[in-house]
């Protein structure tokens, strides 16, 4: 298994370099993460490369069996170059052009820019494609949606356009110009928007779709180089989970397998549900297992910082990915820096270089996982359940809320937590995913269903297949035009209501629920409120509030061979989605290997004949956990069929 860290030995005297790979070695380490915001160091003036140093790197970690990716530069540009092309610098909406030294600020129509990214990912790739040590590439660091108002993005946005919809006249129909008489008689009377609250949505919702594309084209530049150059490295790029700018379907399609960065402690302890669900996010771009590129190493922080991991901890954040499907684990970062903007991120080391609690509970989990790794290899997470994760739909919500407070993901982690609570695994998927490997499709605020992707899912119900599906679904077409239809639309048939009417729901005053049956309970609606009429749906909870009295709250319906159930408000208690997917869950003849108690989390890994179970213990209490009979525990004790974990503690089990 890679294991190791993020290490930066431009930043350090070349005297600590031996000290610092034997103590790795001795962490049971063998892969860095090396280069990625050294650009000035490999190219100090424009065209003039120095790969000695990183050479000399790369030769005294080689000599403890450390093994290295290398970053492509291109997230932090050296002075040179926004001395001599001022134009690689992005601009703000105001005309001006963002400061130098700080990162990401690069304009990435520039052709200045695009053409020193390539001619540095070149000269990279054609020196280290034969070197031993070299596993593969990461491309830039992090990239998300730099937004840049010059009139070189504004052309190009522009072209993006006349690309996409072929004539101005085919625009305007999309976007629904004849609104406000903002129709166009020529592209380049379309501009750039600086307001999300005001603007037309089809033209936020484009304008972000080019912001993605931007950032995908440019890392294809790069990886077009290094699969020509290099064709027996690998290519990834460390991803930011739950980061909403980017399309990140996108963004891994030209990679080998997607990493990415999980910095789950911060502020006050809880369930790291969104670690959870990002993992499965992460997994679910390409479908397979992802590393750990990036992950907490100590206190973060760039001017004020958090807390630190407690004992065990550390190793609780790791595991928890691998048990999501991570075959990689680097962190982040090797040492504490002396100087710059991060001298608060911590890494394993402090300020001082020396081993300490931090550094000697990585080196266990890193032997940890070489020792379980034989077991590990060729599984991945074996879900039935999948949620679709919708940019479109997440951007739309964005711009047009429906209510306030409505986050779209937010939104999508009560149903994600609650599958994380029941024990079931799931993968979070693109909406036109094959769904045929799945029995229950969980779909928040499928807000953007263009009508194919509708009918698939109702086909998907039809043929025994499970849909959860909630309030802003089916809204608006893939233009970001509202459906001329009764919500919701071309699900009306499989869900068997209409919602004729619906509602924000003022904070002050939220909706009382009841419900029944396999709903029991009484509940409160928030935010929104569909008024559900079922025209042969069942309903699971209904209002008991005045006016809402008339209308469902939930609902289900046997379709074809399948289920269909609607949620039409935000519901806040937790123990509403628990029962709601233990319904969806039984009609979908999903059981759990176990149900955790309250705090552990169950995740499983299975592939090659084998079934491991992963128990993560997320609270600072002990948890005893009832295991299968039959299981073997690879990590742990198990006693009279019982687990002790301790405080963050983690056991694997092999069962029967
Ligand atoms: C990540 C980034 C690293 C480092 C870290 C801590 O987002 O990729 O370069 O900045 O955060 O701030």
């Amino acid at each position: 298994m890679h294991i190791g860290a993020d290490y930066y030995p431009e930043h350090w005297p070349r005297e600590t370099w031996e000290t610092t790979a034997q103590q790795m070695q001795e962490a049971g380490f063998n892969t860095v993460r090396l280069a990625e915001f050294a650009w000035a160091f490999l190219e100090p003036e424009e065209g003039r490369f120095d790969f000695r140093w990183l050479d000399d790197a790369l030769a005294v970690l080689g000599r403890h069996g450390i093994r290295a990716l290398l970053g492509t530069p291109t997230a932090t540009m050296p002075a040179w170059v926004a001395r001599k092309y001022p134009e690689t610098l992005a601009m703000k909406p105001n005309g001006q052009r963002t400061t130098w030294g700080v990162r990401k600020n690069n304009c990435f129509t520039s052709g200045a820019y695009r053409l020193l990214s390539e001619r540095i990912t070149r000269a990279m790739a054609e020196h280290y494609r034969d070197h031993p040590q070299v596993i593969g590439w990461q491309t830039d660091n992090e990239f998300g949606n730099n937004p840049c108002s010059c009139g070189t993005c504004r052309a190009d946005f522009q072209d993006w356009l006349r690309a996409r919809y072929g004539s101005v006249e085919a625009l305007n129909q999309a976007w629904g110009t004849h609104f406000w008489s903002h129709r166009f008689s020529e592209w380049a009377e379309v501009p750039i928007p600086d307001d999300n609250g005001s603007h037309n949505p089809g033209l936020l919702l484009d304008w972000q779709r080019y912001g993605s594309w931007l950032n995908v084209r440019f890392q294809a530049d790069q990886v077009r180089i290094l699969r020509q150059v290099c064709p027996r490295q690998v290519i990834t790029h460390n991803f930011m989970g739950y980061h909403q700018d980017l399309d990140y379907y996108d963004l891994a399609r030209d990679l080998d397998f997607v990493s990415w960065d999980n910095y789950p402690v911060w502020g006050a302890l809880e369930i790291p549900y969104d670690a959870a669900g990002a993992a499965d996010l992460m997994r679910g771009l390409k479908r397979r297992n992802f590393w750990i590129m990036e992950t907490t190493a100590g206190p973060g922080g760039w001017g004020e910082m958090g807390r630190n991991v407690r004992p065990g901890e550390l190793r609780k954040v790791a595991l928890q990915q691998v048990a999501h499907g991570a075959d990689g684990l680097i962190w982040f970062r090797w040492r504490t820096c002396t100087v710059g903007r991060e001298q608060y991120w911590h890494g394993l080391l402090g300020h001082d270089g020396l081993p300490g609690r931090r550094y000697r509970e990585a080196q266990a989990t890193a032997q940890e996982l070489h020792r379980l790794w034989p077991e590990l290899e060729g599984t991945t997470v074996p879900a039935r359940v999948a949620i679709l994760y919708d940019y479109d739909s997440l951007w739309a919500t964005r711009f047009q809320k429906s209510f306030p407070d409505n986050h779209w993901q937010q939104y999508l982690r009560r149903f994600q937590a609650a599958l994380v609570r029941a024990g079931v695994p799931c993968d979070l998927i693109h909406p036109d995913q094959d769904l045929s490997g799945y029995r229950l499709v969980v779909a928040p605020q499928l807000f953007v269903l263009p009508d194919a992707r509708a009918q698939r899912l109702a086909a998907f119900v039809r043929a025994g297949g499970v849909l959860l599906t909630t309030l802003r679904t089916g809204v608006k077409d893939e233009y970001s035009r509202c459906h001329a239809r009764t919500l919701p639309g071309l699900l009306s048939d499989v869900l068997g209501i209409r919602i004729e009417e619906y509602e924000a729901l003022p904070g002050a005053t939220p909706a009382a629920i009841q419900g029944s049956g396999l709903l029991p309970g009484a509940f409160t609606g928030t935010g929104f409120a569909d008024w559900i009429q079922p025209t042969g749906a069942e309903v699971l909870a209904g209002y008991t509030t005045a006016h809402l009295r008339p209308y469902a709250a939930a609902t289900r319906q046997r379709a074809g061979s399948g289920w269909a159930y609607y949620v039409g408000t935000v519901v806040t208690e937790d123990g509403f989605y628990d029962a709601l997917l233990r319904s969806c869950l039984d009609a979908a003849g999903i059981q759990p290997v176990l149900i955790p108690p309250a705090g552990v989390e169950v995740c499983e890994r299975a592939g090659a004949g084998r079934r491991l179970l992963f128990l993560l213990n997320h609270v600072e209490e002990p948890r005893q956990v009832a295991v299968p009979a039959g299981a073997r525990a690879l990590v742990g004790t198990i006693t009279q069929g019982q687990v002790a974990l301790e405080p963050f503690g983690v056991a694997v089990l092999r069962l029967a």
